[in-house]
């Protein structure tokens, strides 16, 4: 019997949900734990499950769940913190090589550098442990989120939105684990034509041919920059899915000239580095009235963007009926998932 906690980018607890579901029936799922977004609670009865929890594609990082308690939002925190920590089994052989790392979420009195140093005090008090900040045998992570405390020991050291086949970095390409989760909402059929209109380094289409081999989807990436499309062939070639994937450079406005859609699942610019206001809405008004035009009756729209007003009123207005808008983070930035659907 294990319990597991498993953090994913805030606002995707559903997407990992079911992905649970699906990949451990047996498994217990609590969303967003203590009520702390970004967290996923499974009671596992097997160990051995632990390498289907780690296959996982929505997730970013596995911890082996000790504990939670309350703490103050002022410097009081670091006592309560040091206390609690020294009375909980985290199952330490004496000695061990350890580090601390902290994330921490709202307004507090303390910083997380604070909370690494009073929780790795309390480890070496109490288990005689050495801190060790690169060769580590042992990870514990000690959160903090508002006025919670949450303390595990680590299974993964890279996040496992890295898939490791990135040879061609995009200045703002997308985490797979979010392109996961967008594929997910777009619920495509076996066979259908899948298509990225705005694809950068291509981590959805790429994300697509790795997750859903079996739907046989024919995929498409188009970009208007060469070097984007350059790069994408690059890494879906790294990836060992160069075959699958169409990737051409277009401008998303032509779609309709090019394919005939059944999916369209893409990431826009959120206009943070292109002139903010006119530049943007041209292209969210010419990507939303081309996608509707090419896309097939009953087909599905999945679009993430920080300025989702702006999207949901140009997609509206060229036809599509909106189903959802999922607030979700993506880096530091609150962005929407927003899902249309062609009728
Ligand atoms: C946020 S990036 C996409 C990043 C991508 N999801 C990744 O993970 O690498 C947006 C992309 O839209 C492309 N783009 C901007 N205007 C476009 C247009 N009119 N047609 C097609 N692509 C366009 C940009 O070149 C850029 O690569």
């Amino acid at each position: 019997m294990i319990d597991l906690l498993l953090t994913c980018p805030p606002g995707l607890e559903d997407v990992v949900e079911l992905e649970a579901k699906e990949k451990l029936p047996d498994a217990h799922v609590s969303k967003r734990h203590m009520g702390v977004r970004g967290h996923v609670l499974l009671h596992l009865e097997r160990d051995e499950c632990i390498a289907k929890v780690l296959s996982m594609r929505s997730i970013h990082h596995v911890m082996r769940y000790i504990a939670s308690f309350s703490i103050e939002r002022s410097k009081d925190a670091l006592n309560t913190i040091y206390r609690n920590i020294l009375a909980l089994d985290l199952n330490l052989d004496e000695g061990v090589r350890f580090r601390v790392t902290s994330e921490r979420l709202g307004r507090h009195e303390f910083t997380s550098i604070d909370v690494q140093r009073i929780a790795g005090k309390a480890i070496v008090d109490r288990f005689s442990s050495k801190v060790d900040l690169e060769h580590y045998d042992v990870e514990v992570r000690v959160d903090v989120v508002g006025e919670q405390c949450i303390v595990g020991v680590a299974l993964t050291r890279e996040s496992l939105h890295k898939r490791g086949y990135r040879v061609f970095d995009h200045p703002a390409a997308l985490k797979a684990s979010i392109a996961y989760a967008m594929l997910r909402l777009a619920e495509p059929r076996a066979g259908n034509i899948l298509v990225d209109p705005m694809c950068g380094s291509g981590t959805i289409p790429i994300e697509a041919a790795l997750a859903m081999p079996t739907l046989n989807l024919e995929l498409y990436g188009f970009d208007v920059n060469t070097i984007y499309i350059d790069g994408a062939k690059a890494n879906a070639e790294s990836a060992g899915v160069g075959r699958l994937i169409k990737f051409m450079c277009y401008d998303c406005r032509m779609l309709d000239r090019i394919v005939t859609p059944d999916r369209i699942v893409t990431n826009p610019p959120y206009g943070i580095r292109m002139e903010p206001s006119i530049g943007l809405r041209n292209l969210y008004m010419g990507f939303a009235k081309a996608s509707y035009r090419a896309m097939v009756d009953g087909g599905r729209i999945v679009v993430i963007t920080l300025k989702h007003g702006m999207m949901k009123s140009m997609l509206t207005s060229s036809g599509f009926n909106i189903i959802k808008s999922i607030p979700v983070m993506h880096g530091d930035l609150w962005t929407h998932i927003i899902v249309g659907e062609k009728r």
